[in-house]
């Protein structure tokens, strides 16, 4: 693989999602909530356009120390200009369900067309899963996808269990 080295990833879940970015040629990402930089180191030789949305000052300033571009500040309220081939929520989903509407479609606006939306999740709050599910519905066909462990490197029975419970899912503009 040429950008994703795959041999030095340690976390099973954005080995995942830099695969899916792979597969779809994505040309740029905004990562919302994006915590730290290991997806955005990892994709950076090859994605023109990597955006980091951090609302920590802490995180947003070593996303920033390692070379990554960042708005810092709490999404939706920042300002964010433009479209992306990928946009992704991974585990940055607001507490408060009611808030779901708003956030999802704030989202969905920056995803260019044929650009995907992809949410990363728990599944274990089924009300709020199905809530996540019903909204992005709306906005075209779902794909779900579990986390598969294929790597022994995962195979603990702790890691095991957080990663089975975490799932993709995906909306493609269209
Ligand atoms: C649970 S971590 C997930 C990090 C990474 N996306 C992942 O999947 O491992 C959530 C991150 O999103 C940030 N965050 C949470 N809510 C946010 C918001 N509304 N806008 C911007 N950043 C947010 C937090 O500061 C934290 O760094």
């Amino acid at each position: 693989m040429s950008f994703v080295e795959a041999d030095q990833i340690y976390s099973f879940k954005f080995k995942h999602i830099l695969r899916h970015v792979q597969e779809q040629h994505a040309k740029s990402l905004l990562d919302v909530g994006a915590g730290d930089s290991f997806l955005g180191l990892s994709l950076l030789p090859n994605i023109k356009d990597y955006v980091a949305v951090e609302s920590d000052p802490e995180r947003a300033g070593s996303l920033r120390k390692d070379g990554l571009r960042v708005l810092e500040g709490v999404f939706p309220s920042i300002e964010v200009h433009g479209t992306y081939d990928l946009v992704l929520l991974s585990q940055v989903m607001p507490k408060d369900v009611s808030r779901y509407e708003d956030f999802l479609g704030r989202t969905w606006n920056l995803v260019s067309d044929g650009g995907e939306l992809v949410v990363v999740t728990f599944v274990s709050d089924s009300v709020k899963y199905n809530k996540m599910f019903s909204i992005l519905s709306d906005f075209g066909e779902v794909k779900t996808e579990g986390l598969v462990i294929e790597d022994s490197v995962f195979e603990s029975e702790e890691v095991g269990n957080y990663i089975n419970q975490l799932k993709c899912m995906f909306v493609r503009r269209v």
